[in-house]
């Protein structure tokens, strides 16, 4: 995708670096009081979640591990969705742990629903899941995320690990994807 040098200028900042940091802490710290006494496997969703979780296992004073996960279901257009395809190759002996699953945005809410129910039978004690963004208006599955960062309008958007067409990841900010990108 070519998008010229002036549209990535005037992009629209959804959410800035620093109201991310301010929301990541308090969700650390949430998180980390939650589970007093039960250490932690972040099961991140490749490849959205990176940056979250590179910064939020880093807010998070208690025992962790990392796990990683991949769910496609995004093949080069803005908006439609195509089959899920779930790779759990990559994934540890879960027995007994208690696991977060980690995503970026929850959208429809196809993703987090089929990898719930995937984690759920690899004899996990828990599964509980945590969301940066989570859109409005946008769900086709009843699902209430244990942990949402920020509810953002029905607008595509990209950086701080969100991507289009796998462009904008390394942005530190939320923006919106101008029209003429999409
Ligand atoms: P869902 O299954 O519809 O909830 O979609 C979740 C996945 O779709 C996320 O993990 C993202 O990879 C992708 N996605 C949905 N909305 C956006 C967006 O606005 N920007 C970038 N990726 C998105
Ligand atoms: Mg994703």
């Amino acid at each position: 995708m070519c998008l010229s040098w002036e549209s990535r200028q005037s992009m629209e900042v959804l959410i800035s670096a620093e109201r991310i940091r301010e929301r990541v802490d308090a969700m650390g710290a949430e998180i980390a009081a939650d589970y007093v006494g039960r250490p932690l496997v972040v099961v991140g969703v490749l490849t959205g979640c990176l940056v979250f979780l590179a910064d939020l296992i880093r807010r998070l004073n208690h025992p962790t591990q990392i796990a990683l996960i991949q769910a496609s279901s995004y093949r080069g257009t803005a908006t439609t969705p195509g089959e899920l395809i779930v790779k759990g190759e990559m994934l540890p002996d879960l027995h007994g742990r208690h696991l977060l699953i980690l995503d970026d945005i929850l959208d429809t809410g196809q993703t987090i629903t089929k990898l719930v129910e995937y984690l759920s039978t690899r004899g996990a004690a828990s599964v509980r899941t945590c969301v940066l963004l989570q859109k409005i208006g946008r769900q086709q599955v009843e699902f209430q995320a244990d942990y949402v960062g920020f509810a953002i309008p029905d607008k595509f958007v990209v950086g701080y690990g969100l991507d289009f067409n796998d462009e904008f990841r390394h942005l530190p900010f939320i923006a919106v994807l101008p029209d003429s990108a999409s």
